[in-house]
């Protein structure tokens, strides 16, 4: 199928090749159709064309991933692998990963509607320096040696120390908003450590994991160690999350879609880890600098459309610039190049989906409804595509629903604020924490109101800085456990004690 473009938006060689070819289900090292025989339609939410069917799995495939995952987590070539020949292989996926940078970047606008200049600046770089970082882990994960005193024998010496296991078989569960970053975000970890997975993408967005699972294929992993289904939700992501094979399951989506997989991860107690939502605050002081936080502001909602789980999607600022600020934020959303996100110079592309576009729209007239002023935008755009306008809404109160819950959409909520002691209040009047950023000039104070604000990351004059180093996870209903960093070491593995007498 040829995808028709502007003359400015041409699909490489190596991007069409890829979408010409069949998608199939990538299971213990083969491609294989789905025992459903169901196919999922993928879109452009650009043109709401189809650009390809991929497999829609069922329960039946998902025992056949976590069969396969399970022999490769205990087959020699796995588990005796050495750790920097882990290493080795996280570095050559990288590379991979790289030389293929540009096409992942297409596919990443295709199939979600992002920019492709940002996919291939963010996204995609993100992408590759995370696993460059997480393959550092792989020769550096250490236990210790422990002083015991064991009160109730004094006659004998103990020697005692600690280890790490890799957890076991994992399943994990993706998102639409970053495809191809949350795969490796989730996959570095399992790959550094000597876990294995089964890695379902959104439905939305599933062609750069099947990409990412042909680049694992050509490091040449073993059979079995990543394995990639594309499918629903329900069955392929419920059955992944409550089968008994699965040891643990890592999940980035809806806080209401993690409350499920706490339920079925009840029958074999499984490790669950949740990067959920959030409805973070971005909090203008007084003095803050102007010319950075009035762009920061606009493009900590605009960003990505908003479709980012840590968007500063409430905007306080202080009353003194309140109308400067949001004059200024009302002007970037107004100055936003909006269009196909193959488009080089695109920064706003669609919203993801008719779903998302739907619940978006949705809240913007429930916003309206309430009494909050649309300063700009408000509804959808009048062409095809999923496309809606930048919204900056003023006259916003704490009790409306654009202001307690997560819209994913660009769609910021303003309120002004007299003092400092009830911007912070405000902020942490949240059931969600995932982030929140500063703006200010007076770094001191500033170091103060951070460790007031009840929030996984806070960000000083910037916003969703994320980097391979900085652990990131949320508060409160933000989720449990922390990626990236050192975290996510240990989250994939389980610490062991281990007591001699001697
Ligand atoms: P979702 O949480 O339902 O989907 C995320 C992933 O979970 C997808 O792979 C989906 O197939 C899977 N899934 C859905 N139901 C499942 C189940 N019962 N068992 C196992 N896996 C399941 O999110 P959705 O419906 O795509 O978006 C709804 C809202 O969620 C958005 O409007 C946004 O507010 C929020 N969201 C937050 C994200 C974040 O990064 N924190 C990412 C995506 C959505
Ligand atoms: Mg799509």
């Amino acid at each position: 199928m040829t995808i028709a473009l502007s003359p400015s938006a041409s699909l490489s060689i190596g991007t069409q090749a890829f979408l010409d070819r069949p998608k199939r289900l990538f299971i213990g090292g083969e491609w294989v159709e789905s025992r459903s025989g169901e196919m999922i339609p993928v879109l452009n939410p650009a043109t709401e064309q189809v650009i390809a069917q991929v497999q829609a799995a069922n329960a039946d495939d998902v025992d056949l991933a976590v069969a396969a995952a399970r022999r490769a987590f205990e087959g020699e070539a796995w588990s005796r692998m050495r750790p920097v020949d882990r290493e080795r292989l996280l570095l050559r996926l990288a590379d991979l990963l790289e030389a293929n940078a540009d096409e992942f970047a297409q596919l990443e606008a295709l199939d979600n509607g992002k920019s492709v200049t940002l996919a291939r600046q963010i996204d995609v770089a993100l992408a590759i320096d995370f696993l460059r970082y997480v393959a550092g882990w792989a020769t550096k994960i250490e236990g210790s040696v422990l002083p015991v005193s064991v009160p109730f024998n004094r006659e004998r010496d103990f020697f005692a120390y600690t280890n790490r296991h890799p957890i076991g078989v994992v399943g994990q569960i993706i998102p639409w908003n970053f495809p191809l970053m949350m795969a490796c975000w989730k996959i570095g970890p399992v790959l550094a450590t000597g876990c294995t997975t089964i890695l379902k993408p959104a439905e939305q967005t599933p062609l750069s994991a099947l990409r990412l699972a042909e680049l694992v294929q050509e490091a040449g992993y073993p059979a079995g160690v990543v394995n990639v289904i594309t499918g629903y939700g329900n069955p392929a992501g419920a059955a992944l999350a409550a089968h008994p094979g699965v040891d643990k399951v890592a999940f980035t989506g809806s806080t209401r879609t993690g409350k499920l997989l706490i339920d079925a991860a009840r029958g074999n107690l499984k490790r669950l880890t949740l990067e959920l939502g959030g409805k973070s605050p971005a909090i203008i002081l007084p003095d803050a600098d102007l010319d950075l936080a009035i762009p920061g502001a606009a493009m900590a909602i605009f960003f990505n459309n908003g479709q980012v789980c840590a968007a500063g999607s409430r905007l306080y600022v202080h009353r003194s610039i309140f109308d400067r600020v949001m004059a200024g934020v009302a002007d970037v959303a107004c100055s936003l190049k909006v269009g196909n996100g193959l488009e080089p110079d695109t920064i706003l592309g669609p919203v993801v989906s008719q779903q998302q576009k739907d619940t978006v729209c949705g809240y913007l007239r429930a916003g309206l409804e309430a009494g909050a002023e649309a300063l700009v935008g408000g509804k959808a755009m009048d062409r095809p595509g999923y496309f809606v306008e930048p919204t900056v809404f003023v006259n916003t109160s704490s009790d409306m629903s654009i202001v307690r819950e997560e819209i994913f959409g660009p769609v910021v909520c303003a309120q002004p604020f007299d003092e400092v002691d009830q911007v912070i209040a405000a902020a942490n009047d949240s059931p969600f924490g995932l982030a929140a950023s500063l703006w200010t000039r007076d770094l001191a104070h500033t170091h103060r109101l951070a460790s007031r604000l009840k929030a996984g990351t806070v960000w000083i004059n910037c916003h969703t800085v994320v980097d391979a180093a900085m652990p990131f996870g949320g508060f409160k209903q933000s989720g449990w456990g922390r990626e990236l960093g050192r975290a996510a070491i240990d989250s994939y593995t389980e610490e062991q004690s281990v007591c001699a007498m001697l």
